[in-house]
């Protein structure tokens, strides 16, 4: 799977940890930044992921900062995109059968590393359940 990641310096050194385990999954993963712990701003990341996964050259995106909050709400701004913003493993997994959502936001402020892995696990190996979920999909980019 392709897929985009990005944080801001809060979540800095997760995101190394995730881009290193989903290339060693043999994921292709597009590393957005940011680089180091030097301050940045949250949406600048936000948008960069959010626009590869709208435009189709990403399958999947995970963002990462201190809560999550403000990538997930950065995020959603860009048509397309149904950022989830999770905090455990019923989370991550309804995200993706309810909510067929297409980018994952984490905190590294409000969960432990071990917890945001298995989000990132269950966030790309859970399908859409479909159905009585589709039409309802469907009617988010229609309000
Ligand atoms: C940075 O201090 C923090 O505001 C950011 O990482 C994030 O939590 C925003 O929602």
């Amino acid at each position: 799977m392709k897929v985009a990641i990005g944080s801001d310096h809060a979540g800095y050194d997760v995101k190394e940890e995730v881009l290193k385990k989903l290339s060693c999954e043999g994921h292709e993963v597009k590393d957005f930044g940011t680089h180091s712990h030097e301050s940045v701003d949250y949406p600048d990341i936000a948008h960069e992921v959010a626009e590869a996964v709208a435009s189709g050259d990403c399958d999947r995106g995970v963002l990462i900062c201190g809560t999550g909050i403000g990538m997930s709400i950065a995020a959603n701004k860009v048509r397309g995109v149904r950022a989830a913003l999770c905090h455990d493993d019923f989370t991550a997994r309804m995200a993706r059968e309810h909510n067929d959502a297409n980018i994952l936001a984490v905190g590294t402020r409000t969960t432990a590393t071990y917890g945001i892995m298995r989000m990132v696990d269950i966030f790309l190996s859970t399908e859409f359940a479909g159905g009585r979920h589709a039409n309802r999909v469907s009617k988010i980019e229609k309000p």
